[in-house]
C-alpha cells in the first residue's frame, strides 16, 4: 500500500532552536577573509583533522582517507595543487582544486574518459550550471515542486531525528540546499557532492557570496559519483538528494550506495519527478517508457510503487512520501539492528 500524504496536510517543520554548530565544533577561522588557497588547504585539513568523525573514504576500496601533503606556499595558479588526501589502504591519492575535492574513482586520470548519459552531461555544461539557480530550477515549479524553501522545510521534518549529525547533500547542483542546511546550523557537517565540476564551481561561488552563512567551514565540496560514494560504511546520519534521482544513470546503484553509507537509524530524503498515473494501467506505454529511459538516461518516469520497491530492495525501511503533481518527496530509513 503506498503511503501518500497530501502535501497540503504536511505540518510545518518543527525544528529545535538553539542547536548551534559552533558549540559542536571548536576550531574557528574567518573563511571570508582568507585567500582562496588558505580556505581550500584549511578545508582539506579541516575535513581530515578536525572532523568529529572521520568519515571520508576512498571510493575504490572504501577505506579511510588521510591528509598526504599540505603545502603552505602553493602557486597562485593552482593554489591547492599541493593538497592531497590519500587512501590509507590502497594508497590512491585525491587532490583538491580551487573549489572542491575530487573524490571520483577516475580522479587524476590523464587519458581516460568515458561517455556519460545525457542527464549527467547536461549538468556538466558551464552554461547550464550557471543558469541552474538563475531560472532553470524555478521551472520545476511547473511540475509541482514547491520551491527550495518549502522543500527544505518539508525535508527538515523527515530529518528531525538526525539533527546535530552529518548530512550529505547528494547531487547538490549549485548548492541551494547545502547552503540552507549549513545556515540552519542543524548539522555538524554538510557534504555537498556532485558529479559536475561546473555545478561545484557555482556552489562554491554562492557559498562565498552568502553573507549570513555562519560557519562556512562546515561545508565540504566534493566531486563524487552517487554510485560510488566516498564515505565509510554506516558513517552518515542523513542523505538528502534534491531533484536528482531521475538524473542518476542507475538509481538502484545509487540507493544501494546511500544505504551502505547510512548508519542504523540514518535517514534518506529525496525529491524527484514521477509519472505513474497512466503508465500503471497501459502495458504498451510501460514498454515505451523503458525505451525512453534507456536512451535518455533519465528515470523521471518511475512510479511511487517502484520508488518504494527500490528503497526496500536496498535495505531501507519505513518508506513514506508527499506528492504534488509530478513532484514527490520520499523518505526511508536505515533500520536499527
Ligand atoms: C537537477 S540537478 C539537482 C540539483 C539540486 N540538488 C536541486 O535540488 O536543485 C541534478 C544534479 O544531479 C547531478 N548528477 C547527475 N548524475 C550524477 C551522479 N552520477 N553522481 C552525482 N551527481 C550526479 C547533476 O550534476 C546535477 O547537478
Amino acid at each position: 500500500m503506498p503511503r501518500t500524504i497530501v502535501s497540503g496536510r504536511l505540518s510545518p517543520a518543527a525544528l529545535p532552536i538553539g542547536l548551534s554548530v559552533s558549540r559542536l565544533l571548536s576550531v574557528k577561522y574567518a573563511a571570508q577573509r582568507l585567500p582562496v588557497s588558505v580556505l581550500i588547504s584549511a578545508r582539506v585539513d579541516y575535513v581530515v583533522e578536525k572532523e568529529k568523525k572521520k568519515i571520508l573514504a576512498c571510493p575504490i576500496c572504501y577505506n579511510s582517507l588521510a591528509a598526504l601533503i599540505s603545502q603552505p606556499h602553493e602557486s597562485a595558479e593552482y593554489p591547492a595543487s599541493g593538497t592531497h588526501l590519500q587512501c590509507k589502504y590502497c594508497k590512491k591519492s585525491y587532490s583538491a582544486n580551487e573549489t572542491h575535492l575530487d573524490l571520483t574513482v577516475a580522479s587524476g586520470t590523464k587519458q581516460y574518459t568515458e561517455p556519460l548519459p545525457l542527464s549527467i552531461e547536461l549538468y556538466r555544461n558551464p552554461l547550464v550550471s550557471f543558469l541552474y539557480e538563475r531560472g532553470w530550477r524555478q521551472n520545476f515549479m511547473w511540475g509541482g515542486f514547491p520551491g527550495p524553501e518549502k522543500e527544505f522545510e518539508m525535508a527538515s521534518e523527515y530529518l528531525k531525528h538526525v539533527l546535530g549529525g552529518n548530512i550529505i547533500d547528494a547531487s547538490c547542483g549549485s548548492g541551494l540546499f547545502s547552503r540552507l542546511f549549513a545556515k540552519s546550523e542543524h548539522f555538524a557537517m554538510v557534504y555537498a557532492l556532485d558529479y559536475s565540476e561546473n555545478m561545484l564551481r557555482q556552489c562554491y561561488e554562492f557559498l562565498k557570496q552568502e553573507a549570513n552563512l555562519i560557519d562556512k567551514k562546515i561545508v565540504v565540496l566534493a566531486r563524487a559519483d552517487i554510485a560510488r560514494l566516498p564515505f565509510l560504511s554506516g558513517s552518515v546520519d542523513a542523505v538528502h538528494a534534491g531533484a536528482a534521482l531521475h538524473c542518476w544513470p542507475s538509481p538502484s546503484s545509487a540507493v544501494a550506495e546511500i544505504s551502505r553509507v547510512l548508519r542504523p537509524g540514518g535517514v534518506f530524503v529525496a525529491t524527484t519527478f514521477i509519472y505513474d498515473g497512466l503508465f500503471r494501467f497501459v502495458p504498451f506505454l510501460k514498454e515505451l517508457r523503458q525505451e525512453i529511459m534507456r536512451y535518455s538516461g533519465s528515470h523521471m518516469f518511475l512510479s511511487e510503487r517502484e520508488l518504494e520497491d527500490l528503497c526496500k530492495s536496498c535495505g531501507l525501511v519505513g518508506f513514506t512520501c508527499v506528492r504534488n503533481g509530478l513532484f514527490i518527496m520520499l523518505s526511508a530509513t536505515k533500520p536499527t539492528r
